[in-house]
C-alpha cells in the first residue's frame, strides 16, 4: 500500500500540530454552547476522532453519510443522503467536520439540509482544502491545510475504498490510478 503513494504531503507531526491549533480555537469558540459535531462519513472517521478530542468541552456527536463521488477522482454533483443524523439539531451550535472540501457540491447540499433543521449556528471545519476545484460558493470556517489541486488518500481519505488506514495525507503514483482502471 506504502508503495504506491508518490510522496508524503502532510505527515502524521504536521496534522497532529495543526489539529492541536484548530482544537484550541474551537474550544474557546464553543465553550458552553454545547455544539453538536457531526461528521460527514466515511473519509472524516480519523480526522473527526483526532479532533474531537482535542476540544475538551461539553458537546455530541453525530454521523451522516452523503455520497457524491463515483469509483473515480471526479465529483457527478450527484448527492444522495445515505445516512442521516438522528440528533435533533433545532436550536443547537452544530459544526460539520469533512476531511476535504474539494468542487463543494456535496457540502453545499448537505448544508442547505441542515439548515432546514434550524440549528442555531452552522459551521463548516475541514481538514482539507482544494479551492482550487470550488464549483460552488461553500467556504469553511476552519481549514487544517489548504492544498494544490492534487488527488491524495490516507489519514481516512480513499481511492476506491482504499487507503483510508495510512496514518499521513499521501499522494497517490499515477500506475495507482491506472493499475485500477485495467
Ligand atoms: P466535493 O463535493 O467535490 O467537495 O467532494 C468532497 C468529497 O470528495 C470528500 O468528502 C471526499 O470524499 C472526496 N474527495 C475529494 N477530493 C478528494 C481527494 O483528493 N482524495 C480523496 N477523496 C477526495
Amino acid at each position: 500500500m506504502q508503495n504506491d503513494i508518490e510522496r508524503i504531503l502532510l505527515t502524521e507531526e504536521e496534522i497532529r500540530d495543526r489539529i492541536a491549533e484548530l482544537g484550541q480555537k474551537l474550544t474557546e469558540e464553543y465553550k458552553g454552547k454545547n455544539p453538536v459535531f457531526i461528521g460527514i462519513l466515511k473519509g472524516v472517521v480519523v480526522f473527526f476522532a483526532d479532533m474531537i478530542r482535542a476540544i475538551p468541552i461539553e458537546s455530541q456527536i453525530d454521523f451522516m453519510c452523503v455520497s457524491s463521488y463515483g469509483n473515480g477522482t471526479e465529483s457527478t454533483g450527484i448527492i444522495n443522503v445515505k445516512k442521516d443524523i438522528s440528533v435533533d439539531i433545532a436550536g443547537r451550535h452544530v459544526v460539520i467536520l469533512e476531511d476535504i472540501l474539494d468542487t463543494g457540491l456535496t457540502l453545499s447540499h448537505t448544508i442547505r439540509y441542515l439548515q432546514s433543521k434550524k440549528p442555531a449556528s452552522l459551521k463548516i471545519c475541514t481538514l482539507l482544502d482544494k479551492p482550487a476545484r470550488r464549483k460552488s460558493e461553500v467556504q469553511a470556517d476552519y481549514i487544517g491545510f489548504t492544498i494544490p489541486d492534487l488527488f491524495v488518500v490516507g489519514y481516512g481519505l480513499d481511492f476506491q475504498e482504499r487507503y483510508r488506514n495510512l496514518p499521513y495525507v499521501g499522494i497517490l503514483k499515477p500506475q495507482a490510478y491506472l493499475h485500477s482502471k485495467e
